[in-house]
C-alpha cells in the first residue's frame, strides 16, 4: 500500500492542528511549572521555554500560512493527559523535597512527546517537499531538544548534591 501525497498532507494538517492544541496549552501551563519550582535555574528553565513555546505556537501559524490554512487547533487527547498527570503530581509533591524532581519528570515526558510530535512532522513535510515548513520544524525541534538537555542537566545537578550531602 502507498501512501499518496494527498494522504500524506492530510495527516500532515491533522497532526500540526494536534501540535497546536498541545502548544497553546503548554503556554498556560509552564507559568505554573515555574511558580511551583523551588531551584532557582528550574524556574528560569521553565520562563525561558515558556517564551520558546510561545514561539512554537507563532511558528506553526506561519506553517498553516505557507499551507494556506487557518491556524486551527485540534485538541490533544495526549497533552491533556500530560498535563494532568503534572498538575496531580505538582499538588501530589508541593510539600516534598522532591517537587523539583517531580516537576522535571512530567516536564520532560513533555518535551519527549513535542520532540515525537516534530520529529514526525519534520519527515512528512519533508516527503512533501514542504522545505520552509521543513525548516521552520527544524528550529522548535532543536529547542524542544535543548529544553529536554537542559532539564537533564538541572536533574543530575541535583541528584550530585544529593550524593554530596
Ligand atoms: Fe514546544
Ligand atoms: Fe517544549
Amino acid at each position: 500500500m502507498k501512501i499518496t501525497k494527498n494522504e500524506l498532507h492530510t495527516l500532515l494538517v491533522e497532526q500540526l492542528r494536534d501540535i497546536l492544541w498541545a502548544e497553546k496549552h503548554l503556554v498556560e501551563a509552564l507559568p505554573k511549572m515555574a511558580e511551583a519550582a523551588v531551584e532557582p535555574d528550574l524556574k528560569m528553565a521553565f520562563t525561558s521555554h515558556l517564551k520558546e513555546t510561545k514561539g512554537h505556537v507563532e511558528r506553526l501559524k506561519k506553517i498553516f500560512g505557507h499551507l494556506d490554512l487557518t491556524p486551527r487547533a485540534k485538541k490533544c487527547d495526549a497533552m491533556e493527559g500530560l498535563l494532568a498527570e503534572a498538575k496531580s503530581i505538582k499538588d501530589d509533591f508541593k510539600d516534598s523535597e522532591a517537587l523539583d524532581a517531580a516537576l522535571i519528570a512530567a516536564a520532560q515526558k513533555v518535551e519527549h512527546y513535542e520532540i515525537a510530535s516534530y520529529g514526525t512532522l519534520r519527515a512528512f513535510a519533508k516527503r512533501l517537499g514542504y522545505s520552509e515548513v521543513v525548516n521552520l520544524l527544524t528550529a522548535t525541534l532543536d529547542e524542544e531538544g535543548a529544553a529536554d538537555k537542559k532539564l537533564t542537566e538541572i536533574a543530575l545537578g541535583e541528584a550530585n548534591e544529593m550524593a554530596a550531602a
